[in-house]
C-alpha cells in the first residue's frame, strides 16, 4: 500500500470524559474488537492510577504495565487505529490537553445518568481551540438515566455542540431492549440470551411494520415510533459541521455489556477524519507531503525500569518514517540515525519499521528531546499549538543534601523536560520554585528525585500564588523590567522569563501598571 493510502487509513483519536463514565471499559472493548489484546481485564490494572497519590507513585514505580498502554495501535476493518490514552488522574489535566494536539478527533464518553461533567468540559474546551471533531458514546444504558432527549439537550447547553444520535436506545435500565440503527435502519438486541435472540439484528425499514411490536412489544415500539418522529425535527447528520466540530454525532450503549462499541468503533472508523495538516510557524504542513515531519507531544520516563529510559512520543505529521533514517531535531540543530524508534501496541512495543501521519513512534531520549520539539528531514520548522500552562501552585526545593545541588539542577530540569511541573530559577537569589497545576506532581517529582537521581529535596511552602511568561517586542524594556523585578522574575527549563507573584490579584495589577510587557497564562513550547 502506498504512503497516500496508507495515511488515508489512519485514525488517531483518544477519549475524552469524566472518572467514571467508562473510558477504561471502552478502551478494553475496543483493544478487543480490534484484537490488539485477547483478555478483559487488561485495561483495568491500570485504573488505580486516578484515586490516590500513594496509589499513583505506585503505579509510576510499576510502570512497565501501564506504558504500553499510553499509545494503543490496531487495525479494524482496514483501518489503522491510534488511541492515544488520556491520564485519568484531574492533576495530570496539563499532559492531557498536549495528548489532545496529537489527535485528529476525540470521542467523548458520557454517564447516561450524568451527560456533561466538569473533567467533560474542561477537556472539550481544549478540542473547541482546534475545532476537533468529536464523536458521543451514551454509556451505562442498563441503568436508568437521562431520557436521551434529555441527554442531547444537556450536551447542546453545556458545550454548545449540536447533536446528531446516529443510534437510539430503546428504554433503558430494565426496559432496555437494545438500540435502533438509524443509518443501516436496524434493531439490535441487547443481552436478550434468555430469550434467544443474541446478537440478533433485525433490518426494519419501515418502523410502521408490525414485526417491530413483535420484537419489542407495543408499547416500547410504538415509543421508538414516536421519538424516530421527534428526531426528524433535529438537523440530520451533517459531515461538514462534524469535521468543524459544531456538530457530534451520538451513539448509546453499554460498554461492559460490550453492547453499542461495536456499532460504534464500525461507524467511528468511518465518520472521523484522516491525519489533518498541522499549523507551524511559518506555513501548514500538509500529511500527503513527502518529506517527514513531526513533533513530539509528550515524554515519559521509566517505561523500562531495567533500562532506565525516557521515551518521547512523537506525532507524525508528514512523509513516511523508514528505519534508520536521519532526523533533523529542529531546537538543537543536530541530526540523529534513527534505528530504534518503537511503535506501541496494546500489550507490546516493537522496533518501528515504517511509520506513516498519524501514527505515533517512540524516539529514545537521552535528555535533549522536549514537549514541542519538531523533528523534520532538515527543513527549520516548529509546531505552533502544543501549550503549557501558567502553574497554580508553587512550591520552594530545599535541598536535604547539600552537595547534591547539581543533580538537584539535572534531576529538576529533566523532570520537568517531560511537562508535569515547570522548574524556575531565580534571576536573583537560589531559591528553586517548582510550580504545578496539580498538588500530587510535587509528591511525584520528589518521590523521583529520591528514586532516579538519589536526590533528597523537600517541598516547602512559599507564598506564591499565581504566575505569566512576560514578553516585550523590545528587549530593552524587557531587561529593564526584570531588572526593576528581580526577586519576582524567575526563568524556566527554556530560558523564557516568568513572573511569580503571591496572588492573581497581583499579577494582574502588575500587568496594569507594566502595559508595555505582555503577561501570558500559557507559553507555546
Ligand atoms: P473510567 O475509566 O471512565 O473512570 O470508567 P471505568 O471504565 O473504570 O468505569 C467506571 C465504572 O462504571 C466501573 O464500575 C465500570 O464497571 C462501570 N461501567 C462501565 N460501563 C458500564 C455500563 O455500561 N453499565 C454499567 N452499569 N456500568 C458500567 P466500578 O464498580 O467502579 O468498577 P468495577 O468494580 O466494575 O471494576
Amino acid at each position: 500500500m502506498g504512503r497516500i493510502d496508507e495515511l488515508k487509513r489512519r485514525r488517531t483519536f483518544a477519549i475524552i470524559s469524566h472518572p467514571d463514565a467508562g473510558k477504561t471499559t471502552i478502551t478494553e472493548k475496543l483493544l478487543l474488537f480490534g484484537g490488539a489484546i485477547q483478555m478483559a481485564g487488561a485495561v483495568r490494572a491500570r485504573r488505580a492510577s486516578r484515586h490516590a497519590a500513594s496509589d499513583f507513585l505506585k503505579m509510576e514505580q510499576e510502570r512497565g504495565i501501564s506504558v504500553s498502554t499510553a499509545v494503543m495501535s490496531f487495525d479494524y476493518e482496514g483501518f489503522a487505529v491510534n488511541l492515544l490514552d488520556t491520564p485519568g488522574h484531574a492533576d495530570f489535566s496539563e499532559d492531557t490537553y498536549r495528548v489532545l494536539t496529537a489527535v485528529d478527533s476525540a470521542l467523548m464518553v458520557l454517564d447516561n445518568a450524568k451527560g456533561v461533567e466538569s473533567r467533560t468540559q474542561a477537556l472539550m474546551d481544549v478540542c473547541r481551540l482546534r475545532d476537533t471533531p468529536v464523536v458521543t458514546f451514551s454509556n451505562k444504558l442498563d441503568r436508568e438515566g437521562l431520557d436521551p432527549f434529555e441527554l442531547m439537550e444537556n450536551v447542546e447547553e453545556n458545550l454548545n455542540l449540536a447533536c446528531a444520535p446516529l443510534t437510539w436506545p430503546i428504554g433503558m435500565g430494565k426496559r432496555f431492549e437494545g438500540i435502533y440503527d438509524l443509518v443501516n435502519k436496524r434493531v439490535v438486541f441487547y443481552q436478550p440470551t434468555e430469550r434467544g435472540r443474541r446478537n440478533e439484528q433485525v433490518f426494519i425499514d419501515d418502523l410502521s411494520d408490525d414485526t417491530l411490536d413483535g420484537l419489542i412489544g407495543t408499547l416500547a415500539a410504538d415509543k421508538l415510533r414516536e421519538d424516530v418522529e421527534l428526531l426528524g425535527a433535529l438537523e440530520p447528520f451533517d459531515p461538514e459541521l462534524f469535521a468543524t466540530g459544531q456538530q457530534s454525532p451520538v451513539f448509546f450503549g453499554s460498554a461492559i455489556n460490550n453492547f453499542g462499541v461495536k456499532e460504534l468503533l464500525s461507524q467511528f472508523v468511518r465518520l472521523a477524519p484522516p491525519p489533518q495538516a498541522r499549523p507551524t510557524k511559518t506555513r501548514e504542513v500538509e500529511p500527503a507531503e513527502d518529506p517527514f515531519t513531526g513533533f513530539c507531544f509528550k515524554i515519559q520516563a521509566n517505561l523500562d525500569k531495567r533500562h532506565h529510559d525516557r521515551m518521547a512520543f512523537v506525532r507524525i505529521t508528514s512523509g513516511k518514517y523508514e528505519r534508520g533514517m536521519k532526523l533533523a531535531h529542529v531546537r538543537t540543530g543536530k541530526t540523529v540515525t534513527v534505528n530504534n524508534a518503537t511503535t506501541f501496541l496494546a500489550q507490546a512495543r516493537v522496533i518501528t519499521e515504517e511509520a506513516f501521519p498519524g501514527d505515533i513512534i517512540g524516539l529514545h531520549n537521552h535528555g535533549g528531546i522536549r514537549i514541542g520539539d519538531t523533528f523534520t528531514e532538515g527543513e527549520e520548522l516548529k509546531f505552533t499549538g502544543i501549550p503549557a500552562f501558567a502553574p497554580e501552585l508553587f512550591r520552594r526545593v530545599q535541598l536535604l543534601d547539600p552537595l547534591k545541588a547539581k543533580a538537584l539542577i539535572k534531576g529538576l530540569t529533566e523532570l520537568c523536560e517531560e511537562g508535569a511541573a515547570q522548574f524556575f530559577r531565580p534571576v536573583e537569589g537560589s531559591d528553586y520554585i517548582v510550580g504545578a497545576l496539580g498538588a500530587l506532581q510535587f509528591d511525584v517529582i520528589a518521590s523521583r528525585l529520591e528514586n532516579e537521581y538519589r536526590v533528597r529535596a523537600r517541598f516547602e511552602s512559599v507564598p506564591l500564588g499565581a504566575a505569566r511568561w512576560i514578553t516585550c517586542p523590545d528587549r530593552d524594556k524587557l531587561d529593564a523590567f526584570v531588572d526593576q523585578n528581580k526577586r519576582r522574575v524567575y526563568t524556566d527549563i527554556a530560558d523564557n522569563y516568568a513572573y511569580i507573584v503571591q496572588s492573581e490579584w497581583a499579577v494582574n495589577y502588575a500587568a496594569e501598571q507594566n502595559r508595555d510587557i505582555q503577561f501570558h497564562k500559557t507559553v507555546e513550547i
